[in-house]
């Protein structure tokens, strides 16, 4: 039997698979959509973005809310538009609406990758903190995985199978809404706003060997609640989460997923295998962000990214050099095409055991308290500001040029050289640290 912070921690987690599920669905509709409702290259990729622009949004906007009403309630919301979007997404007939709905779940998600490890740091006793946090990726990364088998065994309804691809998201959505109302409030919370008497029964349940040790600190912290992020002395950290979240993007994770079926179609596979193929890069994920959560605390962070780097170099480059030669009308498969499953899947075991695993860990650790959810959205906002310019760009430079898949993954490849040297040069180590100590050691009194 699982224990209580290990069951409330997993119900808020649940926020990631519903992030994973939806950015990795439209891989399957975004072709459909763009035949019925006849986008240019300019419209489809708007089209898919829509989601994107409401994760920037989401992520930008829900501070507040979750200060003034508290962390459960903003969750319920979240998982209440989630409901509506599914719903919404998968009945509309006016491209306009879709568009809407995906823009609302993009919301959705963009503010669950704040408030939800948000909240599982808070009820997490020290000594589970680090694995608990994980989970979030845990999540994205099966919400993912489920997307793209959801999508293959759809993918035969024919017309309509978009509809039912992202109509099945109303599922986990209800779920999550429902388990949520069990949840106790963060006890973080409860004692900024003066709610003592109801925090503690829920700091006894959470394990919390020191309760009045626990409350005091959480009250020294509430007078510098309202520092700002943005002077001097956090320069070091908002610049190592800002770096961290841009390269995260700019390695191509989400052009990749978002038009993985496409990607497979280009190399010249049929529909079937179009859509199989995602399943597998899926499971690698999967797998890989398992095999790095087991070792992200004994190898650190750094030693996970180093390795990362250069297998992601390799991979995008390999990748780039297979569609460099490619001409579009090349139709069936052929045994140098079939590579580009082999090297995708190579990129995303690269990407889970590093950057996956790592980004939402380390946003959520380089910042001291005083500005740790300040920190933790402007870390997401720019992950999601730049999984929008990526998504968006991706189809415009694919279908503008004949070359465009070759260029595409050599500038991946260029940038995660780039990520190469951040982490050699300037990246700090936070594995086996408290927080005070990385404080200390970037100079933030
Ligand atoms: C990380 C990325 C996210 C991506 C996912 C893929 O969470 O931040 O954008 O979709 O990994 O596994």
């Amino acid at each position: 039997m699982l224990s209580y912070p290990v069951r409330i921690a997993l119900i808020a987690a649940l926020g990631g698979f519903l992030f994973g599920f939806e950015t990795a669905v439209i891989s399957g509709a975004e072709k459909t959509i763009q035949q019925l409702w006849q986008l240019d290259s300019f419209w489809h990729g708007f089209t898919v973005a829509a989601s994107l622009i409401g994760t920037v949004l989401g992520s930008l906007i829900v501070g507040s809310p979750a200060r003034i009403h508290g962390r459960k309630k903003v969750l319920l919301t979240i998982a209440v538009i989630f409901v509506i979007s599914s719903i919404g997404c998968a009945s509309v007939s006016a491209w306009f609406l879709f568009v809407f709905f995906r823009f609302t779940s993009g919301f959705a998600v963009g503010a669950s990758s704040v408030v939800g490890p948000m909240y599982i740091s808070e009820i997490a006793p020290a000594h589970l903190r680090g694995r608990l946090a994980g989970m979030f990726q845990l999540n994205i990364v099966a919400g993912i995985f489920i997307a793209y088998l959801t999508n293959f065994l759809f993918v035969g309804l024919g017309d309509q199978a978009w509809r039912w691809m992202l109509g099945i998201m109303v599922i986990p959505s209800a779920l999550f809404w429902i388990l949520l109302r069990s949840i106790p409030e963060s006890p973080r919370w409860l004692i900024l706003n003066n709610r003592e008497a109801e925090a503690i029964p829920i700091l006894n349940r959470l394990q919390e060997a020191d309760v009045n040790g626990a409350i005091q600190s959480i009250k020294e912290s509430v007078q510098s609640h309202q520092e700002k992020l943005f002077q001097g002395r956090y320069m070091k950290p908002v610049m190592y989460a800002v770096l961290l979240a841009m390269f995260n993007q700019l390695s191509g994770i989400n052009a990749i997923l978002y038009y993985a079926p496409r990607i497979f179609e280009m190399a010249g596979f049929d529909q079937t295998k179009a859509y199989l193929q995602p399943v597998y890069i899926g499971a690698a994920n999967l797998l890989f962000t398992l095999l790095a959560m087991t070792m992200i605390d004994r190898f650190g962070r750094k030693t996970l990214m180093l390795i990362g780097s250069v297998g992601m170099i390799v991979f995008l480059g390999l990748t780039a050099y297979t569609f460099k030669d490619l001409q579009p009308a090349d139709g069936v498969a052929h045994v140098a095409n079939s590579n580009v499953l082999i090297y995708l899947i190579g990129f995303i075991a690269f990407f889970a055991f590093s950057q996956g695993a790592v980004i939402w860990v380390f946003i959520s650790e380089i910042f001291p308290n005083s500005v740790r959810s300040q920190g933790g959205s402007l870390g997401s906002f720019t992950h999601w500001i730049m999984a929008a310019i990526i998504s968006w760009t991706f189809p415009i430079i694919v279908e503008g040029s004949a070359h465009g898949g070759y260029y595409s993954f050599v500038f991946y490849s260029g940038m995660m050289l780039l990520q190469l040297l951040f982490i050699l040069k300037v990246m700090p180590e936070t594995k086996g640290k408290s927080l005070e100590q990385i404080q200390k050691e970037l100079g933030i009194k």
